[in-house]
């Protein structure tokens, strides 16, 4: 059986300016085609990775309570990639809505113009088949949410040396509480 991969994700916007520099500057992204209503960009070799579709008609913002897509996925290659990141783009004003330690993955999650999330994120553990062990064991079953967690002081103790194995543990992150805003696990 073949097996395909995964291409581009496509949003429907009555923003598209907007649309297309946030998601530039999250994926550090470049246009590939813009015209005609709609805007193609790439972060990678693959020739569009987002697209973007100006409705010609009032467009509402994403309900809360929307039956839709959750969020998109990004994974960089360790913790020092992710939090540069971080930093640059809360240097352009864009900060995490919510960082979340989910125990197999600490992860960034953005909200964009419209109210999509993406998450940027690092593995935990090395391998596919120990987080996959991780997410089968007791810590995962009991919250398979995970703990919100300070992004500015998983970033303090990575510049002091605190070690990735153990900044990326959800004991790190309960005693490194998100200091306000969202959080997933209350109604
Ligand atoms: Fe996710």
């Amino acid at each position: 059986m073949a097996t395909p991969t995964f291409a581009h994700a496509v949003f429907q916007t009555g923003q598209l300016d907007t649309m297309k520099q946030w998601y530039l500057d999250l994926l550090d992204g470049h246009v590939v085609y813009e015209g005609h209503n709609l805007c193609f960009l790439t972060h990678d070799e693959e020739h569009h990775r987002i697209a973007l579709l100006q409705l010609p008609v009032p467009v509402e913002r994403k309900a809360p309570n929307a039956a839709w897509m959750h969020h998109l996925a990004y994974t960089f290659a360790s913790a020092e990639d992710l939090f540069q990141r971080y930093v640059e783009l809360k240097e352009k004003g864009i900060a995490p809505a919510m960082p979340l330690q989910h125990g197999m993955t600490t992860s960034l999650y953005y909200e964009d113009p419209d109210g999509n999330f993406v998450e940027l994120q690092i593995d935990n553990f090395s391998t596919p088949d120990e987080a996959t062990a991780y997410m089968e064991g007791p810590e995962f079953d009991g919250d398979p949410v995970g703990e919100p967690f300070s992004a500015e002081a998983f970033l303090a103790d990575l510049r002091s040396g605190v070690p990735a194995a153990e900044l990326t543990t959800r004991t790190w992150a309960r005693a490194h509480p998100l200091e306000s805003g969202l959080d997933w696990r209350r109604p």
